[in-house]
């Protein structure tokens, strides 16, 4: 549920009162599927997100770049973060002799998670990020390998894109689940939080949100079709489907109530 009450002071009182009531009916849908069945996985995943050194040292330096007015602060970048370690955990499982390089990949899908969305709202943001994350990063205890893989994994984040293809497994994997990740966010979180977020952003009247409530659903439907993990292509379809019976649910409530 909501906890951020510095985010929640960039609202008007209406969209306030949205993200409140939205997530009031959210409270009633079921958890999606990926959050019940991998609950071990997510825990080992939040835990170090929030307890190893690096993490912990890039969360505060972006801290201060993190558009949250936006919908897409660290609230949005820590839950992509969490995700796209817990992904990494779950796919590395099929390839050999990842034990000891296992946690590492998990920082490093934590660390594009913090940084994948810090030029959010300006133009090729993803491009823009995946060049400052290299910057940002160079004086960090990494390898340079490791660098690229996540600037190749924030480069590839847009959705609707062709993504390029990211260096040896570990960088593909790496990429491939910072996506999903970002993406899971386009089911529950897209309707309690982000959408009222972007129309408060960008003083979209609620008539206007209204009236495209329905156009922004079927939107939102066509993300299934694009999961590039095999966990994010059987656990993200459920997410968005879940979040879609939410927005319908939103919807009823606002032609009701405006
Ligand atoms: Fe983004
Ligand atoms: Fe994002």
């Amino acid at each position: 549920m909501y906890n951020s009450h510095t985010e929640l002071s960039a609202l008007s009182p209406l969209y306030r009162k949205l993200v409140l009531e939205s997530q009031r009916i959210a409270a009633r849908f079921r958890v999606p599927e990926f959050y019940r069945q991998f609950r071990v996985q997510y825990s080992i995943s939040k835990k170090l997100f929030f307890a190893h050194p690096l993490v912990v040292y890039v969360k505060n330096l972006v801290r201060p770049r993190l558009v949250d007015s936006f919908g897409h602060g660290l609230d949005h970048s820590t839950k992509v973060g969490i995700d796209a370690a817990t992904i990494v955990l779950l796919e590395a499982e099929k390839y050999a002799n990842v034990s000891d390089r296992l946690e590492r990949l998990m920082v490093l899908g934590e660390i594009a998670g913090l940084l994948h969305d810090i030029h959010r709202g300006k133009e090729n943001h993803a491009e823009k990020g995946a060049e400052s994350a290299r910057k940002i990063l160079k004086p960090f205890p990494l390898k340079k390998r490791e660098v690229n893989w996540i600037s190749c994994a924030i480069s590839n984040h847009e959705a609707f894109r062709v993504p390029s293809p990211c260096p040896l497994p570990w960088g593909q994997l790496l990429s491939d689940a910072l996506y999903d990740a970002d993406k899971f966010r386009w089911g529950p979180d897209n309707f309690t939080k982000t959408v009222w977020f972007m129309v408060n952003y960008k003083s979209i009247p609620l008539g206007e949100v209204v009236e495209k409530f329905p156009w922004g659903i079927n939107g939102i439907l066509k993300i299934k079709e694009t999961f590039r993990t095999s966990i994010g292509q059987q656990f993200g379809p459920d997410i968005i489907d879940v979040g879609v019976e939410i927005g319908k649910e939103i919807y009823r409530y606002l032609l009701g109530e405006y």
